[in-house]
């Protein structure tokens, strides 16, 4: 089972970016947690870009390559219609995982471009949504 963990804009700044809402972890202690976690089960790939296309073209080759992906768009979910249709024209079977109840925040994250063509939506768990994830895809979800 080969994953890919895929986080876009703003999440290389985990750890100091509105600890209030996203928490103290960084990106690399994520990552870290999820390689324990994982142990032998799944093989992990990592990827954090600030750039639309470069999330697109992640989807694109996660799909040509069988991987699974465990995507968080950040701000881009609640406005890329190119996201959710490199979602949609590839293979990849996708998880969209957010650490913060996006439901219980403004407006504008109430609305995700993402979720009708996800495998499955967690949300609201912090880095435990990233592990629910993992987990759901290693049951075979
Ligand atoms: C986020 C929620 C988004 O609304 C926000 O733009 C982010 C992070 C989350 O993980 O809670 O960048 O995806």
């Amino acid at each position: 089972l080969d994953i890919l963990v895929l986080n876009g804009p703003n999440l290389n700044l985990l750890g100091t970016r509105e600890p209030g809402v996203y928490g103290a972890k960084t990106l690399a202690d994520i990552e870290a947690d999820l390689i324990a976690r994982a142990g032998d089960r799944a093989r992990l790939r990592f990827l954090q870009s600030n750039h639309e296309g470069d999330l697109v073209t992640a989807l694109q080759e996660s799909g040509r390559d069988g991987v699974a992906v465990i995507f968080n768009a950040g701000a881009y979910t609640h406005t890329s219609i190119a996201l959710r249709d490199a979602i949609a024209g590839s293979k990849a079977k996708v998880i969209e995982v957010h650490l913060s109840n996006v439901h219980a925040r403004e407006d504008f994250r109430h609305h995700s471009y993402l979720s009708p063509v996800a495998r499955g939506v967690i949300v609201g768990f912090g880095p435990m949504s990233y592990d629910l994830a993992l987990e759901a895809l290693i049951a075979g979800a």
